[in-house]
């Protein structure tokens, strides 16, 4: 695995790769990689001759200062994964590579940001924007692959690519969960012993809830989960809505949609934890 800095050597890079093949894949991360990451670096290497992977704490998506200071970073380790799972390239930019000035461009989503992570972290999808879009640019045509634990994440970034007529295909993939069914996520290792025991709930819940469903009302789906969720002691539920797979927009009835998906964001001590179930009705 080649580790590159600068997005000239990583075009340079892959300009070499394009005489040879034509299947680049693609898998942005922010590092404090895990299990879940490497499922998409796996898919990526089965599906691609050549797999490049970001490591890039990007602080145009943070809203929270305090969640961007702190954000785990573990580079040696990620690199020894990453070369262990078949990653031909890691791009691991500086701020100043990726921002060599203001990025000032705005997004409009539409509907799209207007819900769920959307309130509640504002700028943070122009932000995610800004870096996919630049990440995009420099990797050129690619397949790039992300993770449905940010379904919302994947809704934005497939309108980005719409919109901006990038010739990239999108990848989802399935949520990597701990025994437990804790979505793994970089910032699980933040919480306290006492949180983790906790945290499971999450997922046990929207289960359970899973089950309820089309015989029990949406609202009454939704009341058990955050009435659930928000009776344990370290856990507060944020947003649990029950919405479209396709338009993210709420639905009032199982008939609304015949693509429910249920999305929650869950502060366990100071940590937000997301995650969502798809619902057969
Ligand atoms: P990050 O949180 O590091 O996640 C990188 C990719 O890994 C995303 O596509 C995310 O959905 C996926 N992922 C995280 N946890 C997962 C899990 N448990 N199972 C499956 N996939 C999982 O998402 C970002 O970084 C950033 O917003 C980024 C797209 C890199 C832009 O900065």
């Amino acid at each position: 695995m080649k580790t590159v800095n600068s997005i000239k050597d990583l075009k340079g890079h892959l300009a070499q790769e394009r005489l040879k093949t034509k299947h680049i894949g693609f898998v942005p991360t922010m590092g404090a990689l895990h299990d879940g990451h490497l499922s998409l670096v796996k898919h990526c290497v089965d599906e691609n001759e050549v797999c490049v992977t970001s490591i890039f704490v990007n602080p145009t998506q943070f809203d929270d200062k305090n969640d961007l200071t702190t954000y785990p970073r573990t580079l040696d380790k990620d690199s020894a994964l990453l070369e262990t799972a078949g990653c031909n390239y890691l791009f691991a930019p500086s701020e100043k590579e990726m921002y060599p000035e203001p990025d000032t461009r705005e997004f409009d989503f539409g509907n799209l940001a207007c819900v769920m992570e959307g309130v509640h972290r504002p700028g943070h999808f122009n932000g995610v924007a800004q870096i996919v879009s630049k990440l995009f640019y420099a990797v050129g045509p690619c397949k790039a692959y992300f993770g449905e634990k940010d379904f919302q994440q994947i809704a934005i970034i497939q309108a980005m690519v719409e919109r901006l007529n990038l010739n990239v295909e999108i990848v989802p993939c399935p949520i990597l969960r701990e025994a437990d069914g804790l979505a793994m996520s970089s910032r699980n290792v933040r919480l306290t012993a006492q949180e983790r025991t906790q945290a499971p709930r999450i997922a046990q819940t929207l289960k359970e809830s899973a089950a309820l469903a089309p015989d029990k009302t949406v609202r009454q789906v939704r009341d058990f989960v955050t009435h659930t969720l928000n009776n344990e002691p370290l856990l507060h539920v944020e947003y649990f809505e029950i919405a479209d797979r396709h338009t993210l927009m709420p639905i009032d009835r199982w008939t609304d949609t015949t693509r429910p998906i249920g999305c929650i964001a869950v502060c366990c001590g100071n940590v937000r934890l997301i995650d969502n179930i798809m619902y057969n009705v």
